[in-house]
């Protein structure tokens, strides 16, 4: 068994917090272990907690749209969340099950070490940049501290569900997500000005 497939299984039967009881199916996450972005959202919705899979539902969709709009397909990047079982009624997941599901993540990251982490919505931000507020920073990249480097670029982004009925958000969000391939661009020339 590989490491990925090792940490797949270990996902799928976890019972580190009590999200595990009402879920269907755990979400990993899915995409390449080679891909430069990382694409990290909140949690699984109802259709996600159903296939087991990031980012079917409604703003799954969008966010597939987004990633063609750059000329990138679902298989190019890596796609997970901050806490792999769905929270019931869609709530936002409390500190104790962020904490006891982090470690999925921070292996995700340290096995695909992605040149560019892209935070969906505020919760997802607050776990990698705390204390900003995401009306004045969506769409900036950021350098923080990493899981596997010091200098980790971030791009804090809007969450497509709030776009899905926020027609100005969408606008935004497809503009942010145009920022992205001119960012990788700046990462790998190790450019400074990314502060
Ligand atoms: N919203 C999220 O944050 N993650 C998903 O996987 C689906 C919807
Ligand atoms: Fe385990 Fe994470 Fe699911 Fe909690 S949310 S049961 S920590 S996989």
């Amino acid at each position: 068994m590989t490491i990925t497939e090792e940490l797949i299984n270990k996902i799928n039967v976890c019972t580190k917090c009590s999200l595990h009881k009402g879920r269907t199916h755990a979400v990993p996450g899915e995409g390449s272990y080679n891909a430069e972005i990382m694409f990290i959202g909140e949690g699984p919705g109802r259709d996600e907690d159903l296939q087991g899979k990031p980012f079917v539902g409604a703003s799954g969709k969008l966010l597939t749209e987004l990633i063609k709009s750059i000329g990138l397909s679902r298989d190019d990047v890596f796609i997970a969340n901050v806490v792999k079982c769905r929270p019931p009624e869609n709530r936002d997941p409390l500190p104790e099950e962020i904490a006891a599901c982090w470690p999925y993540l921070d292996q995700q990251v340290r096995i695909i070490k992605p040149l560019l982490i892209v935070t969906l919505g505020k919760h997802s931000m607050g776990r990698f940049l705390p204390g900003l507020k995401i009306s004045d920073v969506h769409g900036q990249p950021k350098r923080a501290k990493g899981i596997f480097n010091e200098r980790q670029v971030y791009l804090p982004l809007y969450h497509p569900a709030v776009a899905l009925y926020d027609p100005r958000k969408k606008d935004i969000l497809f503009e942010d997500f145009k920022k992205i391939p001119l960012i990788l661009k700046q990462i790998k020339k190790s450019k400074n000005d990314i502060q």
